[in-house]
């Protein structure tokens, strides 16, 4: 897809779509007034005829007169103060959706009256809305079948309508934003993908092909080297299973080299191919969303290859512990004791609270490769998603100043984030009988104690991003496609490019 910014009115551009944000109650003055008047009322009369409404994402299509496009397509943002990033890159996602099936090869999107209301303006809304198109035209179907009707339309061109734009400020972003939309979308193809095609193994060769892609040091450590690196925890989960696990390492920069923050930034992300629960099996009711267990792994994969497109060579580490959480001969057992890559004994009662037990072994690793601040993404707890819904990421930290720039950069990415306390007196309910804890704690606060298990792996500055509820949709939304959602990528970008060196 060609992607082009155009200071043409937005009645003159050639192309098949003209998408129209509308922003509150449509006002027919101004532009869009004349944009009314060219389309010989059309919009009016949407309105009047009560189609044309301001609910956030609800959308018409219109015919276009004697604007240049050859149709017109109205998504509503709702009012102005609600119109946040978030909301500019599902509007363009939006858009993609409601035109799904259709024949469209160029789009342009209007981007005043977006640019007109949020902090940042034109070139910000330019690289939202590109980021939007590119993720709006994700479709699941796709991965497996070879034509699907139903999907959103293949654009050969993208044309970004601001007539007050810096041209080149504004193209820059909106490259950007489809590289980052690029980056989401890689995510969600092989977070989507079965377990039967993509099992530890092969995403450790995905990442292994993404890391030559992009000039990436890659190491991919089997069950022998964990072993004998004293990775228990990792391997507890990963024993139960034919398909062996694999901790995959990528990295960008040198070992241990600082970036211009000052940090050796470690992305660690749970790669569960299939959590079945092993031996403490969970229900057969939803247990095919499983196979969606490894969407951390393959956001900080993703991740970490955004970054070398957008900033090569800037330092940064991501870590991805895959396995599959199985039940059979080999399996970990309920009340079965395992030595932690940092020396502490665990003592599992639960083998389906695997998350933060492959984990901690990988921040430990990724501290002894010289990460001086962490960041791990998993799809750790229902309780997250019971608490927060699919709409909102739980985040947990130990130090504030690491902590708020981590949801500083999910900000600026237009992603939700809420912090949840990590509430000391509950750790008693972790003590074990054996060892220095359990890794499922009893009672209530489920989600409090697994922010406080990983607690015990990072000696360093640390965030954990719990994404169980956000990483997929179970239902299509107007602006996604059901199934994984790219969550948390373009924050974890954000934060990662804070150490870029300025071009
Ligand atoms: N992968 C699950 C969490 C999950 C649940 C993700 C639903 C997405 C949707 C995780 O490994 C798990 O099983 N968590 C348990 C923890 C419990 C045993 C302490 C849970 O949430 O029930
Ligand atoms: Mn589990
Ligand atoms: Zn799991």
């Amino acid at each position: 897809m060609r992607v082009r910014v155009t200071t043409d009115q937005p009645w003159d551009v050639d192309v098949d779509v003209l998408v129209i944000p509308i922003v509150g109650d449509p006002l027919f003055d101004g532009s869009l007034g004349e944009l009314d008047r060219r389309a010989n009322g059309e919009l009016a009369a949407l309105v009047a005829f009560g189609e044309l409404r301001t609910k956030r994402f609800t959308s018409a299509i219109a015919a276009s007169g004697e604007v240049r496009a050859r149709r017109l397509v109205t998504i509503s943002t709702g009012d102005a103060p609600g119109v946040d990033r978030e909301v500019v890159v599902r509007t363009a996602a939006a858009a993609l959706h409601r035109l799904a099936g259709r024949h469209v090869r160029s789009l342009a999107i209007w981007v005043e009256p977006l640019a007109a209301v949020l902090d940042g303006g034109t070139e910000a809304v330019a690289g939202l809305l590109a980021r939007g198109v590119v993720e709006g035209s994700f479709d699941p179907k796709t991965l497996y079948l070879d034509e699907v009707p139903t999907a959103p339309p293949a654009l050969d061109e993208l044309v970004l309508v601001a007539p007050d734009a810096d041209l080149a400020a504004c193209t820059r972003a909106a490259e950007r934003g489809v590289i980052l939309g690029e980056g989401a979308n890689l995510a969600r193809s092989l977070s989507n993908r079965a377990a039967n095609d993509v099992s530890p193994e092969v995403l450790a060769e995905e990442a292994w092909a993404i890391a030559e892609k992009h000039g990436l040091w890659i190491d991919v450590i089997g069950p022998d080297r964990a072993t004998e690196l004293g990775m228990g925890m990792f391997m507890a989960v990963g024993r139960g299973s034919d398909n062996p696990p694999r901790m995959i390492v990528v990295r960008s920069g040198k070992a241990g080299e600082l970036d211009a923050a000052g940090r050796h930034l470690a992305l660690i992300g749970k790669g569960v191919c299939f959590d079945s629960g092993g031996i403490s099996i969970k229900p057969a009711d939803r247990m095919e969303e499983m196979k969606m267990d490894k969407t951390g792994a393959c956001t900080v994969i993703a991740a970490i290859a955004t970054v070398a497109r957008l900033a090569p060579g800037t330092p940064l580490l991501a870590v991805a512990p895959a396995v599959e959480n199985m039940p059979g001969p080999h399996s970990t057992r309920p009340g079965d004791l395992v030595k932690a890559l940092n020396g502490k004994w665990v003592d599992i009662t639960n083998t389906d609270a695997e998350g933060r037990l492959i984990l901690g072994d990988a921040m430990t690793y990724a501290e002894r490769l010289g990460a001086t601040h962490l960041v791990d993404v998993a799809t750790l707890t229902g309780a997250v998603s019971r608490a927060l819904g699919d709409l909102v990421t739980g985040a947990f930290g130990t130090d504030p100043a690491w902590t708020g720039e981590v949801l500083a950069a999910g900000a600026r990415a237009g992603e939700r984030y809420w912090q949840l306390p990590l509430v000391d007196e509950y750790w008693t309910e972790m003590e074990s009988w054996y060892g220095d804890m359990i890794n499922s704690g009893s009672g209530e606060g489920g989600l409090v104690k697994s922010g406080l298990f990983l607690r015990e792996f990072a000696t360093k500055p640390w965030v954990h991003l719990d994404i169980a509820g956000t990483a997929y949709f179970r239902k299509a939304k107007p602006w996604a496609a059901r199934g994984a959602t790219g969550v948390s990528h373009a924050t974890l970008v954000e934060l990662a490019l804070a150490g870029a060196r300025p071009a």
